[in-house]
């Protein structure tokens, strides 16, 4: 096998039946919404990077300072020989863990976004000659089939990205993590932590608008891909807590009634003023919370660690 790969699990008619039935019956419900896969295109990517730059934006900084403390005792933990990582996007903070990994064989990065995944995992090889790089193009929420490489297995899930699953998809999910774990396998899980509601909402609509434009960035994707007349400037990003839930609800706001056309679908939909279409959740969690679901779906959690200020989580748990 070459140093790269980039396989595509699916074919790429696949993704654009995928975007077609998620905005078919997400323009269709009341409320409106739409996954937030469909935010990461390039542009989307790109947006997603300056975010994690913001100064309101902590999760990241968070998470990179637990794993670059705890990177040993990770690497320890779990001897992984192979480290597959779900939404990988720039693969930036998981350097910190693979330069531990003394036996690591094979690093596979798995996202929706091609050109994350190719920007990454270039850089990675070049970086680490010896290292095999597997990028998998894939829906992790869609079954994944992952290559023949040497465990033990670590599944990192980092960024709190587990927090844009609604509770049921992520209890689907978390079993079907379990299932791509052999005894000796872990899966490392980073989680945003609930807090402050101020903290929280600056951290989603942050000052500089980078947040704003990513949001709108969905309505983009659709105007490209679908034929779509959005206008971007009809509509006002906003950020909520909802303190029942424990989770930030990103939303797009229509400022005055209008009608979106969508050709390639048929599709004709009216927005009232002030009607919002939500674009994204992004659940906060509690240690007992995580404890709980992962141990639904069939692991048991063995280690838990914030970071100083106590505003992020990165759990290591294994199959039972
Ligand atoms: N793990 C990185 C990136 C987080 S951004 C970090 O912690 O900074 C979320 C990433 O998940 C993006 O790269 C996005 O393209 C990817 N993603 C979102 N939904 C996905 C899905 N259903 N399947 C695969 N990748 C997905
Ligand atoms: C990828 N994910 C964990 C981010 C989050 O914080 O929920 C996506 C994001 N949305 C707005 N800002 C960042």
């Amino acid at each position: 096998m070459s140093p790269f790969s980039l396989t595509r699990t699916l074919p790429e008619d696949a993704t654009d039946a995928a975007l077609r039935a998620d905005v078919l019956q997400g323009l269709a419900a009341t409320p409106k919404t739409l996954p937030p896969k469909w935010f990461y295109d390039a542009r989307g990517s790109d947006l997603f990077e300056r975010i994690t730059e913001l100064p309101e934006y902590y999760p990241t900084r968070a998470e990179r300072e637990i794993l670059i403390a705890r990177a040993g005792e990770i690497a320890a933990a779990s001897g992984a020989r192979t480290v597959v990582e779900l939404g990988s996007g720039s693969s930036e903070k998981t350097r910190h863990l693979l330069d531990e990994l003394t036996d690591l064989h094979t690093y596979v990065p798995v996202d929706v976004s091609e050109s994350a995944l190719s920007q990454a995992g270039r850089a990675l090889i070049a970086e680490r000659p010896g290292l095999h790089v597997h990028a998998l193009i894939a829906d992790f929420t869609a079954g994944l089939t992952l290559p023949d490489t040497p465990g033990p297995r670590l599944v990192a899930f980092l960024g709190s990205t587990i927090g844009n699953l609604l509770p049921h998809e992520r209890a689907t999910f978390l079993k079907s993590v379990r299932a791509l774990l052999a005894p000796g396998d872990a899966l490392l899980l980073g989680t945003d932590l609930v807090k402050d509601e101020s903290v929280l909402v600056a951290a989603y609509d942050d000052a500089s608008g980078v947040t704003a434009e990513f949001d709108k960035n969905v309505l983009a994707v659709i105007n490209r891909e679908l034929g779509g007349d959005f206008d971007l400037d009809a509509f006002t990003h906003v950020a909520v807590w909802d303190a029942g839930n424990e989770w930030i609800e990103m939303r797009l706001r229509a400022r005055a009634a209008q009608t979106v056309k969508i050709p390639a679908l048929g599709l004709v939909v009216d927005f009232a003023e002030g009607e919002f279409l939500r674009t994204e959740v992004s659940s906060k969690f509690r240690e007992q919370g995580v404890r709980r679901e992962l141990a639904e779906a069939g692991l048991e959690l063995t280690h838990w660690w914030t970071d100083a200020a106590g505003r992020f989580a990165l759990s290591l748990s294994t199959p039972r």
